[in-house]
Formats: C-alpha cells, structure tokens, sequence
C-alpha cells in the first residue's frame, strides 16, 4: 500500500497533539483510510524548540514551509500555525497543486475563505476546516452535510472557552471581569495577549465560519458585529441572577427572509435556556432548522488533543476521498443572502441607570422610550439616598431604536450613567 504523505505546518499545542494521534493511532488509522499516513515533514518556526517526548524523527524539522508544501512528495497539507500570513500564501499554493488541505485556522477562513475556496476549486483538492470552530465538536461536518436538506433559520452558541470561563466564574463567585481574567490566566486558559478571545474577535470569526455554512452566504469576520466582555460587571451579573437568568458570550446567526444577521455580544439567557449551563471553558452551539427543529452540539472547543481530533477526522476524511479520486464539495454560497447591519437586529434589552431619586425622573425616563418607540416590560427601582438605580428591560426592539433611546438617557440631566446595556436573548 502506498501511503498518504502528511505534511505539518505547525507543531505548537495542536500540532503536537496531531503529531502524537498520528502515531497512537496509526494502525486503527491504516484500516480506517485503507493505507498508511507518512508523515514527511514538519514546519515550525523554532526548530530547536524543547518538545519533550513528542514522537517523532528531528530530521523532519524545517523552517521552510512554503518549500515543504510545494514537495512532490506530500499529498496532504495540515496548516496548525495560524494567523493571516503566510498561511495563506502556504494554503494557497498547497491546493493550487492539488495537495488537499487540513486547517484549525479561524483567523484565515474568516477574513478570507473565498481565496481558499477558490484555490481549492482550481486545484482540484479539498479544504477541510472542523477545527477552526469549536474545537473537538462535530459542527461544521453536520452544518455542510447532514443539514443540507434543510433550511437552518438560527444558529446560538458560546464558541470561545476562554470568556465562558471567565463568565461562568464571575456567574459562580460574584467577582468582577478583572478579578475572574486573572483567575483564567493562572488556570491556562486566557492567552498572556488575551484580546482576541475577550474582546469577541475569536467568537466572530467562527461565527463568520458558521454563518457561512448555514446560510449557504458568503460572511466575513467583518460582517459580524462584535461586542466583547469587558464591559460587564459584577453588577450586571447579579442583575441577571435576579431575573433568573445568566450572562454568556453569544454568537448569533439568524435568518429572516433574504437576509442574515451576525453578531457577537454578551448577552443576558434564562437559566433555563440549555446554553446556560453550559460552564467553564466548555462550547455548545444550538442550532434550529425548519425540519429538524432544534439541536444542540456540546464538548471540547479548545485544547490540543481535542482540537488534535478534529483535525485527525479531517485527515482521515481527505485521505479517503484521495485514494477514491474524489474530493468533497465545494463551498456552497449560492444563496448569497444580504447581510442586515447591526441596527435592524431585534431583541431585548436590560439597561441600568443611575438617575436622581426625585419626582418626574421615571416619567421623563419613561417618556424618552416611548419617543423611540421601544416598549418596556419592566422597571425596577432601588434608592440611595437621593439618587437610585433603575433597570429597565424592554419587549423586543430594533438595535437602532434602542441605540438612539440610550443616546438621548445619556444627555439627560436626571441621568447620572447608563451603567449598563445588555441583550437578553434566548426566551
Ligand atoms: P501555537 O502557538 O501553540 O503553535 C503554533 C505553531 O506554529 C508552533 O509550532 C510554531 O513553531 C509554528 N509557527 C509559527 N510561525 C511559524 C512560521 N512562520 N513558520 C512555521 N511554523 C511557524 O498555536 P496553537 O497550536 O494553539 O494553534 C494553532 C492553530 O489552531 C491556530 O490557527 C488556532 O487558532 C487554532 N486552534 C487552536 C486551538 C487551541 O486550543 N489551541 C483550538 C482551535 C483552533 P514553534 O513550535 O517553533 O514555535
Ligand atoms: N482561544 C480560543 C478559546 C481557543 O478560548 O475558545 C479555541 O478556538
């Protein structure tokens, strides 16, 4: 039997543990794919880099990506770097050879997948992704296959670990934002940079990858509005608690009619919602579609050995559609639908202000709503003296209504802050 020849770009924390399955599971792979994969060269950037016990001959090291993927002798590319470039020119030129390709890389397939794609089309390969989103769960394989014949009307999910933590953590001790970053730190979870993953740009990139795929549209990471978790506080989590609900980083893709929305933000569910209790650095991603009504993926969405399966099934995956002379198909993005700006979406809203504790201000407050047109289901009130807090939540309202209501509180005498807004998905 020939083998199937793997080239690794990328030994870190996923490539190791790819590089280690490979080796575990060698024989149960050979059966599996119907021959043996080889792997035949390893590209990192430091390759006199202490990696332990990793299995695998030195001699496989290099530097040189680029020279690695145009070999003759590799047939498939696994791309566990990361970022924009030089993965992409590696990728490109992989597929363009008609070398099949493997990647974790959110980054890349959100700001550019169309390239690849298309690279893919031209060399007759295919482009394989599962680990770029939510790390071991199998979502994207039923998103691009099982639900093919169905229409997916929304897709709900937490797809970053690192915030879940830090929101499960401020949900379980009361502790503020700061307080539970630190605690993610020291545990390994948050990244010593971790902007990418509180500041939501992690989250809407895969939600631009699951959009993608769901709405059969071409999304990129910057058609996803995007809002991080920095902002939330102890208070607005102890706020949730008291109206039975708990705050989550929530990627939501939805559509109406021939157009989609896309966005990233934290967002206030009831506990009953099963999101909810979704904790720690745990991912779940809730998907409705028309026929098949509603289903919910859960697991694993970072890590190196769960991120390492994913990529190990994409492999096994490619690997066979080679020795068959087939490849998967291509991107669907047929339906090309328009993407509705931030300001259309609807949804709830909690907001909290500090106001002054005096005759008319729930009125003028009340007043300021109403000029907007967004309604409001409840009002609760605590003093302080001659001041007080005011949480308000709203029935459902356009994100445009709700921005210019705020906009005016804001310039209201009686209007201390707006200490707070958030959206309350999920009911
Ligand atoms: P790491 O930073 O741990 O590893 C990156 C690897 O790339 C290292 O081996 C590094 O080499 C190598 N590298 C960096 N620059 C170059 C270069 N110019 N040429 C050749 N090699 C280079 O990253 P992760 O393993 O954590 O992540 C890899 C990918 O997987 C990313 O796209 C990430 O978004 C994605 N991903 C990661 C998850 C996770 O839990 N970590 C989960 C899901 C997806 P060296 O070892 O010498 O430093
Ligand atoms: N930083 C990401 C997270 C890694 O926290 O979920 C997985 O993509």
């Amino acid at each position: 039997m020939n083998p199937v020849r793997v080239a690794l770009l990328g030994c870190g924390t996923v490539g190791a543990d790819v590089v280690r399955l490979l080796n575990e599971q060698a024989a149960d792979l050979t059966a599996r794919i119907g021959a043996p994969l080889q792997l035949v060269g390893i590209a990192v950037r430091r390759p006199a880099r202490d990696r332990g016990d990793l299995p695998v001959d030195p001699a496989l090291f290099t530097t040189d990506a680029l020279d690695l993927v145009k070999r003759d002798d590799v047939d498939i590319v696994v791309e566990v770097v990361g970022g924009i470039e030089p993965a992409r020119t590696w990728l490109v030129e992989a597929l363009h050879r008609g070398k099949s390709v493997v990647t974790a890389n959110k980054a890349l397939l959100a700001e550019d997948g169309p390239t690849l794609h298309q690279a893919a089309v031209d060399g007759r390969a295919d482009l394989y992704y599962e680990a770029s989103v939510a790390g071991a769960i199998p979502l994207l394989r039923p998103l691009r296959e099982s639900l093919h014949g169905d229409r997916i009307t929304r897709v709900t999910g937490i797809v970053n670990g690192t915030t879940n933590f830090i929101l499960s953590s401020m949900d379980a001790t009361g502790a503020g934002f700061s307080e539970a970053l630190d605690e993610a730190t020291a545990l390994g979870y948050a990244e010593a940079d971790p902007t990418a993953d509180v500041e939501g740009f992690d989250a809407a990139a895969k939600a631009a990858i699951l959009a993608s795929l769901a709405f059969h549209t071409r999304i990129r990471a910057a058609d996803v509005y995007r809002e991080g978790i920095t902002e939330v506080s102890a208070a607005d989590v102890a706020s949730a608690k008291a109206m039975g609900c708990t705050i989550k980083l929530l990627c939501l893709a939805e559509r109406s009619g021939d157009a989609v929305s896309v966005r990233v933000h934290p967002a206030m569910i009831p506990r009953t919602h099963p999101l909810a209790s979704v904790s720690d650095a745990f991912n779940a991603v809730f998907v409705e579609a028309e026929a098949a009504g509603q289903l919910m993926f859960y697991g694993r969405g970072a890590g190196g050995a769960p991120t390492a399966s994913a990529v190990l099934g994409d492999i096994v995956a490619v690997a066979r559609n080679r020795l068959a002379g087939v490849r998967a198909a291509s991107e669907s993005a047929y339906a090309d639908l328009r993407v509705r700006p931030i300001g259309e979406a609807t949804t709830r809203y909690h907001i909290s202000l500090d106001v002054s504790d005096r005759a008319g201000v729930l009125a003028a407050v009340a007043g300021v709503f109403a000029k907007h047109g967004v309604s409001i289901a409840t009002v609760h009130q605590s003093g302080r003296g001659n001041e007080a807090v005011l949480v308000i939540v709203t029935h459902r309202a356009k994100d445009a209504a709700l921005a210019a209501t705020v906009a005016e509180l804001r310039s209201l005498d009686i209007v201390r802050s707006v200490a707070s807004v958030l959206r309350v998905e999920g009911e």
